[in-house]
């Protein structure tokens, strides 16, 4: 099953089941939402997860492009992306958890054919607040699926406050040997879906209070689930990754790590540029700047000549035809153009100050202050210079 076939049996599956397709938003979240880029699919559904009547009704489906900076030291494993696209269900006070995970179940058993020996769940086990997901739990029993009871790894929340909720997540075995051990003791168990019990709002004190209305908000990591649907060993190998497996490797000769880094950062770039972000020293831009100059950092190491003007066209209007992003190549281009120039002549200066008689020796904090304070040189970048 491809990955666009994926995205059709969930969309369908749920639209039989009487939820209507919403249009996903970008990755920059309403105005007010406490992150800087769109997590995850309830994002831009805040004010109805809170009791706004959605204009499309109780019962809502989609496919939300979503970008975590959390994971970015885990880009390059075999699961994680920086920018990754997310199928989502909601019920918007309407139907509850058990009818919820049923629906899951159904869908990943039969509508995707996974063998319902390969999965576990977690389920909430309860603390002093909130008692145990006794709905969920008595769900999977029921089904036969093993559950895991947890605490901390089984709650939900967007920030520090606003809707949270207890969760339960379905894991897909992946090793080469039956099924073994739980989801926390064993990382072959790889989640595939998160079901959120979305009835909770965290205040700035942090007390719970109940939401006006009882909500299920889940989310499935497409790229993820479509690999393992394809029988491949990591998200990088999944179809929407063909192009870059096929045209990365004979432009830049890199190992297998630096080759996962440079095509999730150059396919994240291509995306937030679409959804109108530029690079700068503060916030989303930062974000941007940290992932091309990165970029440029791994390039570079091997061979100073490579740079961005070689970035196949074909690789930046896949990606803007993938997540629906309606601007020209030569635009994205532009931008990461103009950033690998201002990159460049930061390692100049970089290079010449280094050389200056005061930063022969050792560097200390002072100095590496005093470097970025003054001539805006990041730390990152002084020890990367000091080390080659
Ligand atoms: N909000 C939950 C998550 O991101 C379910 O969509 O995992």
């Amino acid at each position: 099953m491809d990955t666009d076939q994926l995205v059709r049996v969930f969309t369908e599956y749920f639209e039989e089941r009487g939820h209507r397709r919403i249009t996903g938003s970008t990755l920059l979240p309403p105005p007010g939402d406490q992150v800087l880029f769109t997590t995850s699919g309830m994002h831009p559904l805040t004010p109805y997860l809170e009791g706004r009547p959605h204009p499309l009704g109780r019962r809502l489906v989609n496919l939300q492009r979503c970008l975590r900076t959390t994971d970015l030291d885990e880009v390059g494993d075999r699961t994680h992306l920086t920018v990754f696209e997310m199928l989502g269900s909601w019920s918007l006070g309407d139907y509850e958890g058990p009818q919820s995970l049923d629906w899951g179940y159904g869908l990943l058993t039969d509508g995707f054919g996974v063998d319902p020996g390969r999965l576990h769940v977690t389920v909430f086990g309860g603390d002093d607040r909130v008692g145990p997901d006794t709905g969920s739990l008595e769900l999977w029993q029921d089904r036969g699926v093993p559950v895991e009871l947890t605490v901390e790894d089984n709650w939900w929340s967007n920030g520090p406050t606003g809707p949270c909720g207890p969760d339960s997540e379905i894991f897909l075995w992946t090793g080469d040997t039956p099924p073994e051990s739980t989801p926390t003791r064993d990382d072959r168990w790889v989640e595939v879906w998160n079901h959120v019990m979305m009835r909770h709002r965290r205040l700035d004190d942090g007390s719970l209070v109940p939401l006006p209305q009882r909500n299920v908000d889940t989310g499935l990591g497409l790229e993820r689930l479509s690999s393992l649907l394809q029988g491949r060993s990591s998200v990088f190998e999944c179809d929407v990754f063909d192009p870059w497996r096929r045209l990365l490797p004979p432009l830049w000769r890199l190992d297998e790590p630096s080759l996962r880094l440079v095509g999730d950062h150059l396919r994240s770039s291509v995306v937030v540029i679409g959804d109108g972000v530029r690079p700068s020293t503060t916030g989303r831009g930062y974000v941007l700047r940290r992932l091309v100059r990165r970029v440029l950092t791994v390039l570079r190491r091997d061979d100073p000549r490579r740079g961005l003007g070689d970035l196949p066209d074909e690789l930046v209007r896949h990606t803007l035809d993938r997540f629906r992003q309606d601007v020209p190549t030569e635009t994205v281009r532009q931008v990461l153009l103009d950033e690998e120039r201002r990159f460049d002549r930061l390692l100049d200066r970089g290079r010449r100050l280094l050389s200056r008689p005061r930063f022969r020796g050792p560097l200390g904090e002072d100095d590496l202050h005093y470097l970025h304070d003054t001539h805006g040189l990041p730390r990152d970048l002084v020890l990367d210079l000091r080390s080659r």
